[in-house]
């Protein structure tokens, strides 16, 4: 592991991407909710990003893979035949003495509410029994709240793909191999969110099940494997900081042959960001066996029938948006204008040299960065080149997100971007006016070059692809 990601300071992080809009607390006006996070201009166009970027990938770059998006809240059968009525629960302790509600697989790594400086347990409190604790919302459906109005906010989004296996089936032409994706909420009620953004109670999955002829679960699963973790650098994250946890055979559920998480260094250690599990054909038998329909393929080629198995590469959005802000989040020290000097990460503590200032910088690669570009006028009391600023704009605005601002000194224009992550400003000054070229200055080297002004587009749109 390098040193990059055990020195972002989370709570540093956290207030950029307040400071900024990435992310807001829920309900802050009334106190915050816990467990719950709004994202503001910024962070929802860094989450588009990564859904998009999965979706071009996973759903329309092949043809082998077909989209779904389900309802939150399906009939409660579902719920029961997926086994999330009996079995989706942690276990948890009460502390009858501050009153804290803990999961106990968990104690050794959480803090005593009453006494921070000590974990639950050896705090001095009295805890209860572990007992289960089921972890879906339930809610009810209609005016009257009675037995047969129980419903469920979905715990995760894959139920809704194998509820609809055999209609989407039925209408897209698809032969096994083949797959289901689908973006969407998910809700579950941890009963310790935590770690800023990583364990919520609202988040959004992003899950494929790729149903696959019986036998063929290895080979499927190592290619899911290998596919969604070139996807994660093709999105920014370094390789370096990138592991596979690989699940013993006895960590395995019972139909299950394997299962590795993709897993992230973020700065409170290595998590899971992804999900990829060879499941057997457990869930279509048991929506088979809950439903009474038959759910079974029949392979022409083969001549036979069978109910498919199913590779299961499922992703957390939120988490991947707290690695992405993770990954690109630096605090440097550059040379001040007109000093000579390199980039350098600022070391914590020590006071910046001199002929240095500190900058705050989201290094996002461009795909995913919220704003591609930042256009500026050089001076803002001069309409000839807050015009020209303004054509150039409003001209990339028709294919990408980018910002104009022509308020401020230029050099705190820069630094106002670099803190949101947009990778390139583009100024237009006098000498754009004589020879139609702009500065074209790139966020991570600072370095500003003349690029014609017909240019910017391909350049953009090269630095995108
Ligand atoms: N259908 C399989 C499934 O839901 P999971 O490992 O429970 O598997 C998949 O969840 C992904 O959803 C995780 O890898 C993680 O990225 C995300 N996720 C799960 N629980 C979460 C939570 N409480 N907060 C944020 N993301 C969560």
């Amino acid at each position: 592991m390098t040193d990059k990601n055990t020195t972002v300071n989370l709570e540093q992080l956290a207030s950029l991407c307040k400071r900024r809009g990435f992310i807001f607390q829920s309900s802050e006006l009334y106190g915050g909710i816990n467990g719950f996070w709004d994202y503001g201009p910024l962070g929802v166009e860094l989450k588009r990003n990564i859904k998009d970027a999965w979706w071009r990938d996973v759903v329309q770059r092949r043809d082998d893979v077909v989209g779904l998006d389900a309802s939150i809240i399906m009939h409660p059968r579902v719920w029961a035949a997926s086994g999330h009525l009996d079995g989706f629960s942690d276990p948890m302790v009460d502390c009858k003495t501050c009153k804290g509600r803990f999961r106990a697989d968990q104690l050794d790594n959480t803090p005593c509410p009453q006494k921070p400086s000590k974990k639950v347990g050896v705090c001095g409190g009295e805890l209860t029994e572990p007992r289960q604790f089921n972890l879906m919302f339930q809610t009810s459906i209609g005016p009257v709240q009675d037995d047969s109005s129980v419903a469920y906010l979905r715990p995760e989004t894959a139920q809704g793909i194998f509820a609809q296996f055999d209609n989407v089936l039925s209408v897209s032409r698809q032969k096994v191999p083949f797959g289901i994706a689908q973006i969407g909420k998910a809700f579950r009620n941890e009963i310790n969110p935590r770690n800023y953004t990583f364990r919520s109670r609202e988040f959004e999955q992003m899950e494929l099940e790729y149903f696959i002829a019986p036998g063929s679960d290895q080979s499927w699963h190592e290619y899911w494997v290998k596919e969604r973790l070139a996807w994660y650098t093709r999105i920014g994250l370094a390789a370096e900081h990138l592991d596979q946890y690989i699940y013993a055979k006895e960590e395995l559920a019972h139909y299950a042959s394997a299962c590795v998480d993709i897993m992230y260094q973020f700065p409170f250690g290595s998590q899971e960001l992804e999900g990829i599990a060879a499941r057997g054909n457990y869930d279509l038998s048991r929506h088979s066996e809950y439903s009474g329909k038959n759910l079974e393929y029949f392979d022409q080629e083969k001549i036979e029938r069978y109910i498919p198995h199913v590779v299961e590469p499922s992703a957390g959005v939120d988490r991947i948006a707290l690695a992405l802000l993770c990954e690109a989040y630096r605090v440097e020290w550059i040379p001040k204008e007109g000093a000579e000097g390199e980039i350098r990460d600022a070391v914590p503590g020590e006071k910046v040299p001199a002929g240095c200032e500190e900058r705050t910088v989201l290094r996002f690669a461009p795909l995913i960065a919220p704003v591609k570009a930042a256009i500026f006028p050089l001076l803002k009391n001069r309409p000839e080149l807050v015009n020209t600023a303004q054509e150039l704009y409003r001209d990339l605005q028709r294919r990408w997100p980018v910002f104009y601002d022509q308020t401020g000194a230029i050099g705190r224009r820069y630094r106002r971007q670099d803190e949101a992550g947009t990778p390139f400003g583009i100024t237009v000054d006098f000498q754009s006016l004589e020879d139609q070229t702009v500065t074209w200055r790139d966020r991570d080297t600072m370095q500003q070059i003349r690029v014609p002004m017909a240019e910017v587009p391909a350049r953009l749109s090269d630095a995108l692809a």
